[in-house]
């Protein structure tokens, strides 16, 4: 008989977790995956990644419909309403479909769902849902949740004060809507109900939105999202939030500190961060502990210092993103079958995906300097790319960082409608160890408007053509 249940027993089916539960079993592991919630897939595809896409696309459709890009296209629609009901069936039937298809994959590879919550029992063994499971191996994914502000409760079920989970499912437009963060949930999720008709101002503490993100980058948000329309009240602080009836009050205040305001409004969305979730893992049965952030640390392959113990995804170090906890999910699984599994933390884009939507991949030009790098940087407008040009969206350009002496691509950030999906090949270029002159002189299919990533390059080391 097996000295042990499972080979290896995955907590949580996020995108990391099940994408590792996935990859052992095919590596030939025997292999279980234990998820509290209904359905598989996480926070992604739930209640993060996948609905905020599906209303984002959307409102685009209604905005589009709506202030007169369609028509100017020749597009006539008439009068133009709004059936909020029919967007979110649309959003509610893409995370079925794709929670489902986890499950399916699950079974296709043959991964047991231990449906429950996992606690530690020892190093080789949990709880779950009263019974005791035994693996050689564990693997802790248990992501993150909304990180709450002092004073302020979220409810959302009624829907006043509510976190990212609340504002995908709102049941009627909100007149005002007052966004905590402005990071990228806020942003995304504040796009959403400003294209639907809300009025949304952002407050956020620091003096520019998207922390993180290339300075230009977080220059041009503001610069977008105000023409936009939504109010930005940067560099100040929310200090309480009263809850009457169907509305709120906040009280604001300049984050140096200084008078006091208040601003009322009938939807308070929360969006100032996410924290690892541990609590109720019994952790200290296997003698782990968290750092100051609430993380549990690994080393290069994964491994806790607990032994036969693994994590992956937003519960360790690094940016809180879904391919990266895939990534992770991957080499966790291949290092547990005794392969080489590595992910490359410097090269993991980030992508905000609004309308235009800001991208980026490796050093930022603030943090290739301060690394003591000195660089060459090529830009171009999206304002002189053909394609864009026949789209009609040239807002943005796209900006290369290169090291000024190996000429080595070290960052590549960019504002484009389609940024999100642009930036793949500026991170596959770094994964080869691309220099900017590479970029340049690989031929792209014409009119993209990929062709910006080219020109952009060629900036690097001369001029562009189309500039
Ligand atoms: P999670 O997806 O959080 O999954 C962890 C799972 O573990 C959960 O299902 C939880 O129920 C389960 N679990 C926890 N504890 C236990 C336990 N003890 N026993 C059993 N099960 C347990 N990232 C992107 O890259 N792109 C995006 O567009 C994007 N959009 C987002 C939008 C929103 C609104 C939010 C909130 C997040 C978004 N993210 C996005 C972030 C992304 O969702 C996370 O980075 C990703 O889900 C992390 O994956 P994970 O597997 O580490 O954890
Ligand atoms: P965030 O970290 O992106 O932004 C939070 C913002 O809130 C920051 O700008 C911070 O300065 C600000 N803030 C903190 N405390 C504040 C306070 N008291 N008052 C005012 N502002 C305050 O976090 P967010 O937006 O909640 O998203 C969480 C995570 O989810 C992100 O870090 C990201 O990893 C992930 N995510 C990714 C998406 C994507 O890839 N497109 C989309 C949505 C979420």
């Amino acid at each position: 008989m097996a000295e042990h249940d499972y080979d290896v027993l995955v907590i949580g089916a996020g995108p990391g977790g099940y994408v590792a539960a996935i990859r052992a079993a095919q590596l030939g592991l025997k292999t279980a995956c234990a998820e509290s919630r209904e359905t598989l897939g996480g926070t992604c595809l739930n209640v993060g990644c996948i609905p905020s896409k599906a209303l984002l696309h959307g409102s685009e459709l209604f905005e589009e419909a709506h202030d007169g890009t369609l028509a100017k296209f020749g597009v006539q629609v008439g009068s133009v309403t709004l059936d909020l009901p029919a967007m979110m069936g649309e959003k509610s039937t893409a995370v079925t479909e794709l929670t489902g298809g986890i499950e399916y994959l699950f079974k296709k590879n043959k991964v047991t769902w231990l449906k429950g919550r996992a606690s530690f029992t020892g190093n080789n063994s949990v709880e779950v849902a009263g019974q005791t499971v035994t693996a050689k191996n564990i693997v802790i994914a248990t992501g993150s949740s909304v990180t709450p502000l002092p004073g302020v409760e979220i409810d959302n079920a009624a829907g006043v004060v509510v976190d990212s989970t609340g504002a995908i499912a709102l049941k009627q437009v909100p007149k005002r809507m007052v966004v905590i963060g402005g990071g990228v949930i806020g942003l995304e999720l504040g796009s959403v109900w400003r294209r639907l008709g809300a009025e949304v101002v952002v407050v956020e503490f620091l003096d520019q939105l998207l922390p993180g993100m290339d300075g230009e980058i977080r220059k041009e948000a503001a610069k977008v999202f105000k023409r936009q329309g939504m109010e930005l009240r940067l560099s100040t602080k929310v200090t309480g939030v009263a809850v009457n009836g169907a509305s709120a009050t906040l009280t604001l205040e300049p984050a140096a500190g200084g008078a006091a305001e208040t601003l009322d409004a009938d939807c308070v969305l929360v969006a100032i961060g996410r924290r690892p979730n541990t609590d109720g893992l019994a952790l200290d049965r296997i003698g782990l502990q968290v750092n100051g952030k609430g993380q549990i640390e690994t080393d290069h392959d994964f491994r806790t210092k607990a032994d036969g113990v693994w994590a992956i995804g937003d519960v360790v170090p690094g940016p809180m993103l879904a391919h990266k906890a895939e990534d992770e999910g991957i080499a966790v699984a291949e290092n547990i079958a005794g392969q080489v599994g590595i992910v490359n933390h410097a090269v993991i884009p980030s992508v905000v995906y609004t309308l235009p939507e800001f991208a980026g991949v490796g050093l930022s030009e603030e943090g290739a300097k301060e690394a003591g790098h000195e660089i060459k940087v090529g830009k171009f407008p999206m304002a002189a790319n053909s394609r864009a040009k026949t789209n009609r969206d040239t807002t943005g350009w796209v900006k290369v960082i290169a090291d000024a002496t190996s000429d080595k691509v070290l960052g590549v950030w960019m504002v484009s409608s389609l940024a999100g999906t642009m930036i793949a090949q500026a991170a596959q270029a770094m994964e080869f160890g691309a220099t900017s002159e590479d970029i340049a002189y690989t031929c792209h299919a014409h009119p993209t408007h990929s062709e910006a990533i080219k020109e952009a390059a060629m900036a690097v080391r001369g001029k562009p053509i189309h500039i």
